[in-house]
């Protein structure tokens, strides 16, 4: 269950088109519902064997796919979304969406310490605790995407359903020259 290192495409907001920067939003957060619910159908998470890499791909979990992905998402998904949104209604949703990531980041920052901490050596209680903490945390993050995916997806389509300019010359029809 190691989180994968994702080819993440150059940030450049300017150079890229809205279609794309959401399309890699809602694929990033294909990779986080996975993994999460990997996670939350696991009963004992950090078991003897493997805590270990447990714990080391949890860590890389919150580093790539919270942290990393929220400063994508502020960097080129959300400016995207409040310039091509069409209504108040979405820029409030965008306005919304970036308060979430405040107490995200925090929480995601906290457990990734608690991780380090109870690395180094805890009593069952502990690890009880912070499996719990993963687990509430894990379901914060899945409804914060699923509510993502619903503006995204709705601009994705919005801007892939924009007829596209007829072309100059009427192009010619293979099907028509083969026969
Ligand atoms: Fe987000
Ligand atoms: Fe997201």
């Amino acid at each position: 269950m190691t989180p994968k290192s994702k080819q993440r495409k150059p940030r450049a907001s300017s150079a890229r088109q809205p279609f794309e920067v959401f399309q890699q939003a809602i694929s990033e957060h294909r990779f986080i519902s996975e993994y999460s619910a990997n996670v939350q159908r696991t009963t004992a998470l950090f078991n003897e064997k493997r805590f270990t890499s447990k714990i080391a791909a949890l860590k890389s979990f919150l580093t790539q796919n919270v942290v990393e992905h929220f400063h994508f998402e502020e960097e080129s998904v959300f400016p995207q979304l409040q310039t091509e949104a069409q209504t108040a209604a979405t820029r409030q949703v965008v306005a919304e969406l970036l308060d979430e990531h405040k107490p995200l980041l925090a929480a995601a920052r906290r457990l990734h310490r608690k991780l380090d901490q109870v690395s180094t050596g805890a009593d069952a209680h502990a690890w009880t605790r912070l499996e719990q903490a993963i687990h509430k945390f894990l379901k914060t993050l899945q409804e914060h995407a699923l509510k993502e995916d619903n503006i995204f997806l709705a601009e994705k389509y919005a801007h892939r359903s924009v007829p596209a300019a007829p072309p100059a010359v009427k192009p010619l029809d293979a099907t028509v020259h083969l026969r």
